[in-house]
């Protein structure tokens, strides 16, 4: 696939370089931004992050992950965070695609993320069939479900000690959002 650059009014997005290491690195140590994830390592090193930036210069390894697109949030000429879209073999099946995203806490509630995934929501579903695109989060992560909500998505689920991470059993909450709302909606 071609590398896709999207502009916003205050942000870039953009392919993932190698040269990014420091500023990856420097975001995802910003404080509290590990609190709510899960499936990422941590604590996050430079080795952690080297092998985040390998899987995106290997095509064939970012298919076999079901990975789409991963965009650096790209701010004043610094990276400061990402949005992805993730596509799991049964989502390929049923033209559906998950969206995540993370920022830099020293950037939370600016509006940024929003900025950058309504970017990523209206080329997704210009650029491919999808009948629905979703994400998921913590319950008490309120800035993420509160971003899902400003992207136009619905609340369709609450998903009880759904995932297990640091020892920890965690809820999950569940939204989307449909072709046709976004048509008619746009973000
Ligand atoms: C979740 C995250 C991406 C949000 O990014 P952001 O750039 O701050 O998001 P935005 O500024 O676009 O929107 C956040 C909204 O949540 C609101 N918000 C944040 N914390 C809140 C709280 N505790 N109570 C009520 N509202 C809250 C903000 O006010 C804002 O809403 P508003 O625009 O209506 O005022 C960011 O906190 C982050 O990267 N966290 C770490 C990684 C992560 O958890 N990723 C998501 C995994 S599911």
């Amino acid at each position: 696939m071609e590398p896709i650059e999207l502009g916003t009014k205050r942000l870039l997005l953009r392919p993932f370089s190698l040269n990014d290491i420091d500023d990856l690195i420097e975001y995802a140590n910003s404080p509290g931004w590990e609190r709510y994830l899960v499936n990422v390592p941590y604590p996050y090193t430079r080795q952690v992050a080297e092998k985040f930036l390998a899987m995106f210069l290997d095509t064939a390894n970012w298919q076999q992950q079901g990975i789409l697109a991963n965009f650096a949030i790209q701010l004043e000429g610094k990276v400061v965070g990402e949005v992805y879209l993730n596509q799991q073999k049964y989502d390929r099946e049923n033209e559906r695609a998950e969206i995540g995203y993370s920022l830099s806490s020293l950037h939370w509630n600016k509006g940024l993320t929003t900025e950058a995934a309504r970017a990523v929501v209206n080329w997704a579903f210009q650029t491919y069939s999808f009948n629905r695109l979703y994400a998921t989060c913590d319950p008490r992560n309120v800035g993420s479900w509160r971003v899902m909500e400003k992207l136009g998505m619905k609340r369709e689920g609450w998903l009880r000690n759904h995932v297990v991470w640091n020892d920890e059993v965690r809820d999950q909450l569940y939204y989307g959002i449909l072709r046709e709302e976004w048509r008619f909606n746009p973000p």
